[in-house]
């Protein structure tokens, strides 16, 4: 069911669910300040509660209900990249609900950039907790078709089109010293060249992460990743006894396969529309090229390893 930005506003007041649209991908948001709401989200999504969720605020003045001790970096990276895809990781303001961050004392809070999000923000003039809008470990949903695909009616939508980065955002914890938990379209190079600091990137985090998860992002049917110098050979030996669909990244000698764009952004934005519509094709698995392991694809390749299944 889609709905207007004014019905939104009414039913989050309400204390009820919304999926919104957001520059990365669709969320499943309620009332930052009501806890009951709160509950209705991790109970909706599957999701743990030891998972915390990114608080969405209308604005960079809002960071200061929300979090303390803000060091200078995180305004640094609020004036270059909000309203954008980079959340920021900092001590949690004694006010903040423990269900949001997982009893942590630290929050995750972000600016997205979506003019109709902007507007209901503005509007209800409250901050949002918004997880992604799907089951919890499945694919983010980057339109309002793939929420209602997920929740039917139980959650109306509030259509904003496919979103325009189409992964998830870059996590960066201010906590020590500057660190990236989840890699996003946003790089450690460009958070580093605005905050005249190094940034690292956590290989495995034993923070509380569901993006860390080993399986994550994941379609129903089983994904492979394989490099290029392997891709005839896999795709010869899995169409033995399966219905094969390849996403190809610069191959072009494998049959009926799907070209993917060769610029990353153009890929990220639409790497999960592809993959929800082979989920509902009759194929039996999937088969992805890999993109190169190095920047600016980092983020993607990190999504696509987290998606895929061991080779059988
Ligand atoms: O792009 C996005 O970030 C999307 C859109 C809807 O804003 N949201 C999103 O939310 O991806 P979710 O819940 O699917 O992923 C949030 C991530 C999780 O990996 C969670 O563990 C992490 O943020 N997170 C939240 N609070 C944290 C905290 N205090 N410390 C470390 N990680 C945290
Ligand atoms: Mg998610």
């Amino acid at each position: 069911m889609l709905i207007t930005i004014q019905e939104a506003v009414k039913r989050l007041a309400d204390g009820k669910l919304v999926a919104i649209p957001t520059e990365t991908v669709y969320g499943l948001a309620a009332d930052a300040r009501n806890a009951k709401a709160i509950q209705k989200v991790f109970e909706t999504k599957g999701r743990p509660a030891k998972n915390p969720l990114i608080v969405h605020l209308p604005n960079t003045e809002a960071l200061s209900l929300w979090a303390t001790k803000i060091p200078e970096s995180a305004y640094q990276c609020a004036q270059h990249f909000w309203p954008g895809p980079l959340t920021l990781i900092l001590p949690k303001h004694p006010s903040v609900f423990p269900s949001i961050t997982a009893q942590q004392d630290t929050i995750a809070c972000r600016v997205p950039n979506h003019p109709l999000t902007l507007k209901l923000l503005a509007n209800l003039n409250r901050a949002l907790v918004a997880p992604s809008a799907n089951p919890y470990g499945y694919l983010s949903p980057t339109t309002a078709e793939h929420v209602e695909q997920c929740f039917g009616d139980e959650v109306p939508v509030v259509d904003g089109g496919a979103c325009s980065v189409g992964i998830e955002s870059t996590i960066l914890s201010l906590i020590d010293k500057p660190t990236i938990l989840r890699q996003g379209m946003i790089s450690a190079q460009q958070l580093s060249d605005i905050l005249g600091l190094p940034v690292t990137t956590a290989t495995h985090s034993d923070l509380l992460t569901p993006g860390s998860d080993l399986h994550h992002y994941a379609p129903h049917k089983p994904l492979y990743l394989v490099d290029t110098k392997d891709l005839s050979q896999q795709v010869s030996r899995l169409k033995k006894n399966k219905s094969v669909s390849v996403l190809c990244y610069q191959s072009t000698s494998i049959e009926n396969c799907i070209k993917m764009p060769i610029d990353p952004r153009e890929y990220a934005k639409t790497l999960y529309e592809k993959l929800h519509q082979l989920d509902a094709s009759p194929t039996d698995c999937i088969i992805v090229e890999s993109p190169p392991l190095e920047d600016p694809w980092l983020a993607i390749v990190d999504r696509l390893q987290r998606a895929s299944a061991p080779l059988p």
